[in-house]
């Protein structure tokens, strides 16, 4: 049987994902044994909350274990001496730490700074390996997100969904998955953090293949109008501490505000993957808003967990 990872929602085909989404609503309607006895390797670069708890309780409600293995020891293997001595500083290469936990594990969840790092373990993984977080992509996320609109608007319906903000690891993997399953998608960021040529031409050529659309504008006020959901992310992720005083200068024209609900359509939704900075990227208004559904969404990040993980173990 062969083998798969989940890196990007772009590795994958529309029917094969709403098997994973179909499978997390059977898996969480009741106790199933699929990931009993499976131990999940988690390791993370970076700070979590949602990826790492959500996710460690629908591995938990599926009788599996979790390990957390510390990334020094895993993903850079940093050896540490009780002296300065010259040369090599890496106590072991990728290659041989994830080919080592293949001996003992049944999959990988990884939170990186670098794509590339994702790549290397693909490789050598001889187990499933989830992408948890990365610079370029948050598949998991845009799976939670999905399954999230899903439950508002059924599956039928073509749905606009307008992200405004960042273009980054987030709205790059909300935007392949709504394109995939034919959604209506706008995005609205400031020129100077905008997608790269390559990025939007990839992004047309999904929507074309998958009967979508997709608008790219600068303007948050035509991005939003008439859109059935809203959407917005961090403006500095993290691992960008150092562009934080020209970032929010950029973006100061995008925050999400109460007036977003006016130019959307009635009923229109919120969304934001967390953590928020209220104030900066939303208002307490539009977080705490009636048709925010930003609970639902982390909640959903569990829900789905238990869909990816038990279709790439089985
Ligand atoms: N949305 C999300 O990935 O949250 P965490 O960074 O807390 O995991
Ligand atoms: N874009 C954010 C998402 C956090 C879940 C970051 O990379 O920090």
């Amino acid at each position: 049987m062969s083998m798969k990872h989940f890196l990007k929602i772009g590795d994958y085909e529309p029917d094969e994902l709403q098997q994973m989404l179909d499978l997390s609503t059977e898996l969480h309607g009741g106790q199933r044994e699929d990931l009993l006895h499976k131990n999940i390797l988690f390791t993370f670069e970076k700070p979590s909350l949602r990826t790492k708890v959500g996710t460690e309780v629908a591995i938990n409600h599926l009788g599996g274990d979790v390990i957390h293995i510390d990334p020094e020891s895993f993903l850079s293997g940093k050896i540490v001496y009780t002296q300065p001595v010259s040369g090599e500083d890496a106590r072991e290469s990728l290659h041989d730490t994830v080919k080592n936990v293949s001996q003992w594990c049944d999959a990988i969840f990884a939170r990186v700074f670098s794509h590339k790092t994702l790549q290397v373990l693909s490789k050598y993984s001889e187990i499933p390996l989830v992408n948890a977080l990365c610079d370029k992509h948050h598949p998991m996320q845009a799976m939670a997100d999905l399954y999230t609109i899903q439950q508002k608007y059924g599956r039928d319906q073509n749905v606009s969904v307008t992200f405004i903000g960042d273009a980054n690891n987030v709205a790059f993997s909300l935007i392949e998955i709504c394109l995939l399953f034919g959604h209506d998608v706008r995005f609205a960021g400031p020129k100077q953090y905008y997608w790269s040529q390559e990025q939007l031409d990839y992004f047309a050529d999904l929507a074309r293949r998958y009967n979508a659309k997709f608008t790219p504008t600068t303007e948050p006020e035509k991005a939003l109008k008439d859109t059935d959901v809203f959407y917005t992310d961090s403006f500095v992720s993290m691992g960008e501490e150092t562009e934080y005083e020209s970032k929010i200068a950029h973006f100061k024209n995008y925050q999400l505000t109460a007036e977003a609900f006016t130019h959307a359509r009635k009923n229109a939704g919120f969304m934001h993957c967390l953590p928020a900075h209220r104030g900066i990227e939303v208002t307490d208004e539009v977080m705490d808003h009636s048709n925010s559904w930003v609970l639902e969404q982390a909640k959903n990040r569990m829900v789905v967990s238990k869909g990816v993980f038990a279709h790439l173990i089985k």
